[in-house]
């Protein structure tokens, strides 16, 4: 639980700028965080809401298993005002610091971790043009004190009809080249088992606009995104996702309900070209999801 007082002093602006930089903020981030952060303070209102918010947040921390169960903090988050969910998981840092140090992870990744928060609202603002967090939903993972943000990519338990799998995750931040990717997947593999013994995992597994088949026929078999898609054994189908690839190729956010008109966009890459030309065409891109085996040591070791 953590109260009015509590949520006061964990946003208070002499420790603030400090935990920013450990959360990765950019620095025209920062800046309008501990604005909105003094701003809070002089609304009893929004301190008590960015408190509950908080509380619920920590429902989640070490709660893997039966994700569905845990109260979602957003619920009554008010429209157009991400500004209380970004102080909420703010606010409760220390909770999920504590669930990392209870599995022993290492400083150092434990915030590099959790700088997916300030990785999030950098995308945020290339996507609105403003400070905020349109993927605050997302961020309870983030915040379950199981994302683990090892080299390349991201990755969390996830208990599955199969066992415990690793959910792998890739932030925008850099060339997947397929030298990161297999790095990525033996430094998680090893960790994973050693801090996470209670989630024995015995594969990666993988949901995602990237494991669309048609990128393979749209770029060069040589590129970094093709051969990315063909690491995954893919499910049976995947489900229509036009809005992913406008949001992760475009940065922007199409309504299905009203979607963007693709052809207002102006393509500058060679996957941008050839998205738009597909949804132009009429096609439409689809999310897989798919599974890759752990690299042999370790799946000898779990299985065993
Ligand atoms: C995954 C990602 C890092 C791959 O980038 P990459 O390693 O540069 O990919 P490739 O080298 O195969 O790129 C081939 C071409 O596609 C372009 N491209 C790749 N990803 C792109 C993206 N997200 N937006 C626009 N263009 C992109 C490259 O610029 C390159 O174009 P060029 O030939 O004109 O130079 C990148 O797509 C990205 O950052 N995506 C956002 C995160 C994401 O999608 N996560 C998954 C969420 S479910």
């Amino acid at each position: 639980m953590i109260d009015e007082a509590t949520t006061r002093a964990r946003l208070a602006p002499d420790d603030l700028p400090e935990l920013l930089v450990h959360l990765g903020f950019h620095d025209d981030d920062a800046v309008e965080a501990v604005g909105f952060a003094d701003r809070l303070r002089r609304s009893r209102s929004d301190v008590a809401a960015v408190a509950r918010m908080a509380s619920l947040l920590t429902e989640g921390v070490g709660r893997l298993r039966n994700r569905d169960a845990v109260p979602d903090p957003w619920a009554d988050l008010p429209d157009g005002r991400e500004d209380l969910a970004i102080l909420a998981l703010l606010a409760s840092v220390p909770e999920v610091r504590a669930e990392h140090a209870r599995r022993q992870i290492p400083d150092e990744i434990s915030w590099g971790s959790l700088a997916d928060l300030g990785q999030q609202i950098s995308v945020n603002r290339r996507t609105h043009g403003r400070f905020g967090l349109d993927t605050y939903g997302w961020m309870r993972t983030a915040w379950s004190g199981g994302l683990m943000w090892l080299g390349r990519l991201q990755f969390v338990p996830k208990p599955t009809a199969e066992g415990w799998m690793l959910d792998t995750h890739i932030p925008a931040s850099g060339p997947l080249t397929p030298e990161s990717v297999e790095e990525s997947f033996t430094a998680a593999s090893l960790f994973f088992a050693r801090h996470f013994p209670d989630t024995p995992a015995s594969a990666f597994l993988c949901t995602s606009w990237l494991l669309d088949p048609t990128i393979t026929q749209l770029l060069p078999p040589a590129s970094n995104l093709a051969q990315f898609q063909r690491r995954w054994s893919l499910a049976a189908s995947g489900y229509q996702s036009d809005e992913s690839v406008l949001y992760f190729a475009f940065n922007v956010r199409s309504d299905p309900e009203d979607p963007i008109d693709v052809r207002t966009l102006t393509p500058r890459t060679s996957l941008q070209r050839a998205v738009a030309e597909h949804l132009t065409g009429g096609g439409h891109w689809y999310a897989w999801s798919g599974t890759a085996p752990l690299p042999d040591a370790t799946a000898a070791r779990v299985t065993s």
